[in-house]
């Protein structure tokens, strides 16, 4: 909810005329390059959290598809028998598929015939969404007992079982595991979320389900593989990097249910999994590799956090011979990301689908450590970083700690080379620290990366339980917030080499979140943006690589202003908080002639309007064509607004 911000405009008409105050003027030193705009500015930050893979991007519909979740229950199964059919089902802990998946779900059906099927069925995230015309692939292990072969009938089924979308059945099961593919196509339907996946008997038996997945089409038909919406929105935003996989996620509240990337890896039904920090459990499908190849589908470069010894529970691992086998690990995973087939970890990637190793540039040691009171960063982070200089000198290694905690917490035993900085604050705080962000920071120190940072628009911070009446997403008016913080930034983006927003991802439905706000709402069938979210795209598709100064005066727009050198298109990002329209003074000295016609993308509106899964697109830009561009010339600026001007050089 904004407060009023009434501000010099146009409404001040009777103060003019007793004195004339000066215009409200938004300066551009286009005569000279202040510095170079990081070319990897914009990037996303991803963790497991508010169901972002599991029942989000991660496209698998099955919820504990391994029987791992809950050594007590087969949560998420249920009996599925009608009348004259009688089931049973259990964890079978004598009968597991593998080392990982120890537990397989035991089903007895002890009365059926085709017409009255017995079984067990799966209510997936939210329910299994169904869409038309649409192929499902099923992975299944199973067995049976003696004299038990099948049919087993698989189903898309509503959720009171009475509307099939689609079937299919196999054959062939015998006393050990066997693995099963089976496709399963819809016809003509309606699109729903509330079905359930059925896996049916026509005739008593007892059968062992070992892992039961289940996959709509996914981008670039991978099989283990991500939503197609989800992905097309975040390759929309021109990402440059990908922060992963935390944020907490990599620490884990225990350090034996820290992000422990060697059990992530390989075959989908051989990882065990295990307990997210945000209170629920996390198939471990989009495992290392899949974080690796999620980048490589969007051009944006990985940036890996690596455990550190740090866990949310306040235990760490001593630095020393203790810390040594965790040191070891993210030797190992920098391998495994970077290593030719003929190491020993690049061999094991290669084995794993991807013989090609991927760029790495930066891996960032553990995630915000100022929450160890003991005080061992400093000699974990040291620990670390001689280690992997050692082998990767061309590595750059941030340290967790940045400007944004006391000095006396920060690294000092070695000199990061980039510290990470994280701010969740309020609208208001923003427009209050923007303007002299970033602007004392040591040039000749560590480059900063802002690798979380989000405004929010109610009382209660993001993780406070009393915001889940809030909707998931941000409003305009927090949108306000995170475009001023982003001027700031790109002024500084000689220094502020990468920033991302955080949290990322947020299922909707009830229960689904731990925090908020988060920049991209979906449920299974629907996903839609934030005005968050279109802000960060104005800005990161049109990032210049070259800054220009910037000054404003009698006027609370903020702004930052970028050109490409190649082009010399220039790129005004202004932002007006106020509720009052400002006739802005734009100067743009030394820039040359311009063009007259520019381009302007506004987003503005109502700042208490948000979209939502109802109404996607309530709050989105505008683009538009300018005219009368000049050196000096006046634009508008709307009431609560974020507007980027892109004014080309006259041909
Ligand atoms: O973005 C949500 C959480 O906020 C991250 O996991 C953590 O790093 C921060 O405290």
């Amino acid at each position: 909810m904004k407060k009023m911000i009434i501000l010099f405009g146009a409404g001040v008409a009777l103060a003019l005329a007793v004195c004339l105050p000066a215009a409200p003027t938004f300066t551009v030193d286009a005569g000279h390059v202040a510095g170079k705009v990081s070319p990897i500015f914009y990037g996303l930050m991803t963790e497991e959290i508010n169901h972002s893979y599991d029942g989000g991007l991660y496209a698998e519909l099955i919820q504990n598809r391994g029987f791992n979740e809950d050594p007590a229950t087969p949560v998420h199964w249920s009996v599925a028998s009608g009348d004259n059919a009688a089931a049973t089902m259990a964890l079978d802990s004598d009968n597991g598929l593998n080392a990982a998946l120890t537990r397989s779900l035991r089903l007895t059906v002890t009365a059926a015939d085709r017409k009255h099927p017995a079984g067990v069925a799966n209510d997936g995230y939210w329910g299994i969404p169904v869409k038309p015309h649409t192929r499902y692939r099923a992975t299944i292990f199973a067995k049976a007992d003696a004299g038990f072969s099948g049919p087993v009938t698989l189903a898309i089924a509503s959720d009171d079982g009475r509307k099939v979308y689609a079937k299919q059945q196999f054959s062939g099961l015998t006393t050990d595991w066997k693995k099963f593919e089976v496709t399963l196509h819809t016809g003509w339907t309606r699109p729903a979320t509330r079905a359930r996946f059925e896996i049916m008997l026509d005739a008593p038996g007892t059968i062992w389900l070992g892992f039961v997945s289940l996959f709509p089409p996914t981008w670039g038909n991978q099989p283990n593989g991500f939503r197609p919406d989800l992905m097309q929105m975040l390759i929309n935003l021109h990402p440059r990097f990908l922060r992963f996989p935390g944020g907490n996620y990599v620490e884990g509240d225990t350090i034996a249910t820290r992000f422990d990337w060697k059990k992530t890896i390989g075959p989908i039904w051989a990882r065990p999994g295990h307990p997210c920090p945000w209170g629920y459990y996390s198939s471990d499908g989009l495992g290392l590799l899949e974080f690796l190849e999620w980048c490589e589908d969007m051009k944006a470069e990985p940036v890996l956090a690596v455990y550190a010894g740090y866990s949310l529970n306040h235990t760490h691992v001593n630095p020393g011979p203790d810390l040594e086998p965790f040191v070891q690990d993210a030797l190992d995973e920098i391998e495994y990301v970077t290593g030719s087939t003929n190491t020993t970890w690049g061999a094991r990637r290669a084995q794993d689908g991807h013989p090609r190793p991927f760029p790495l540039h930066y891996v960032e040691i553990g995630n915000e450590d100022w929450f160890d009171r003991s005080g061992s960063y400093d000699q974990r982070f040291a620990q670390f970083y001689l280690a992997i200089k050692a082998k990767y000198p061309q590595l750059k290694l941030i340290s967790t700690i940045g400007y944004d905690q006391p000095e006396r917490e920060r690294v000092h035993s070695v000199q990061p080379d980039m510290m990470d900085e994280h701010y969740y604050r309020s609208v208001e705080s923003f427009l209050k620290m923007s303007p002299d962000y970033a602007k004392n920071y040591d040039r000749n120190g560590p480059e900063v990366f802002v690798g979380e940072w989000a405004s929010h628009e109610t009382s209660f911070p993001p993780w406070d339980k009393r915001s889940q009446n809030e909707p998931p997403t941000p409003d305009l008016w927090a949108a306000i917030g995170d475009a001023t913080f982003m001027t700031a930034m790109e002024r500084n983006s000689d220094l502020i080499r990468m920033n991302c927003y955080a949290p990322l991802l947020v299922n909707v439905n009830p229960g689904a979140r731990q925090w908020r706000p988060d920049l991209i709402g979906y449920d299974g069938l629907s996903v839609y943006g934030s005005p968050s979210y279109y802000a960060i795209g104005m800005f990161s598709r049109n990032l210049g690589d070259e800054i220009l100064s910037t000054a404003s005066a009698e006027t609370s727009v903020q702004g930052c202003a970028t050109r490409n050198s190649k082009t010399g298109e220039i790129y005004l990002k202004l932002v007006n908080p106020a509720t009052n329209p400002v006739p802005l003074k734009i100067e743009l000295d030394g820039a040359g002639p311009l063009a007259s016609r520019g381009t302007v993308l506004t987003l503005a509106g109502n700042p208490d309007d948000t979209n939502s899964i109802q109404q996607p697109k309530k709050v989105v830009p505008v683009a538009k064509t300018i005219h009368g561009v000049k050196s000096e010339f006046i634009y508008p600026m709307p009431p609560d607004s974020i507007v980027v001007l892109k004014l080309k050089p006259r041909s």
